[in-house]
């Protein structure tokens, strides 16, 4: 009986070895920013329509640290215990993760941190503050059950361009949130990939987008939400379809980032 069993055991203790391995090597990204970041997709009068696309739909190497710390299979909505105050739907997230382990074999498991928060604006992401220390929080119990932090996925500016002198602001304060982060992370060469802004709902929108395409910073790489369609009528969150062509948006800048020549 012994022997016949003895190979089945070591089986299975290597299968769940190789998966804890896998596990403990996640590949980690922190999403923060604000409502389209958490994702609003498919959000109608107060209500998510509950679609998900194939391209955002779970998978068992993508899993999401939940708000009480743990992790879990993700799925989306990714932010539903995190932007607790709205109704959150389909953001760009799942698409991201599903693309990136279709074009990087090498990924493993990819390991979700959402952090967002709809209506922020970037003062109340400054060090000290809440929204900062939840984001670091999270980021160290995110790598204490294994893995390493690949990248800041930040979608965020809208609440800034409000007022000409948040809009004037905006740059100093954008930089300072990325340079406090690394730095308190202790990853000073963390990948950041952010959306910059298309809309006409402030009415200094355009002066933020400015200061997003043109920031320069290493590892830094800025895409561009411009021809992404957001949902009718309040034309402010992009569609679920937008969502996950942001998705993929984010993998192929992520990806470049990662390329040896950088
Ligand atoms: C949302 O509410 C508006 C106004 O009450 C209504 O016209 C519209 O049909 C509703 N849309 C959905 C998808 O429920
Ligand atoms: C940012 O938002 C907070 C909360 O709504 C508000 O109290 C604060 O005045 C805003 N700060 C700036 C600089 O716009
Ligand atoms: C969401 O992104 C779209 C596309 O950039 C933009 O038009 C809209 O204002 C954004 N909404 C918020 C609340 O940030």
């Amino acid at each position: 009986m012994l022997p016949l069993f003895l190979p089945y055991a070591s089986l299975i203790i290597s299968a769940v070895t190789h998966l804890t391995a896998a596990a403990a090597g996640k590949t980690i990204f922190l999403l923060a920013g604000q409502s389209n970041m958490s994702g609003r997709g498919g959000v109608m009068n107060l209500t998510w329509d509950g679609y998900i696309p194939p391209e955002s739909s779970s998978n068992p190497a993508v899993l999401r640290l939940s708000a009480n710390l743990k992790w879990e299979l993700a799925g989306e909505p990714l932010h539903r215990d995190i932007d607790v105050a709205k109704v959150c739907g389909v953001g760009p997230g799942m698409a991201f993760a599903n693309s990136l382990l279709r074009k990087d074999s090498s990924i493993g498991v990819v390991g979700l941190v959402p952090c967002a928060i709809g209506g922020t604006n970037i003062s109340q992401w400054v060090r000290g503050g809440e929204l900062y220390k939840q984001l670091v929080r999270r980021a160290d119990a995110a790598v204490g059950g294994g893995g390493s932090i690949r990248g800041l996925l930040w979608y965020q500016g809208e609440s800034d361009t409000l007022n000409v002198e948040d809009a004037e602001a905006y740059g100093s304060r954008l930089r300072r949130f990325f340079v406090n982060v690394r730095a308190d992370l202790h990853l000073p060469l963390l990948p950041i990939i952010q959306v910059a802004l298309a809309s006409e709902s402030g009415p200094y929108t355009e002066m933020v987008r400015k200061v997003q395409l043109r920031m320069k910073m290493m590892n830094l790489r800025t895409v561009d939400a411009m021809g992404l369609r957001v949902q009718e009528p309040e034309r402010l969150h992009l569609t679920t379809p937008s969502q996950v062509s942001l998705g993929r948006m984010l993998t192929n800048a992520f990806l470049q980032l990662s390329l040896p020549s950088n």
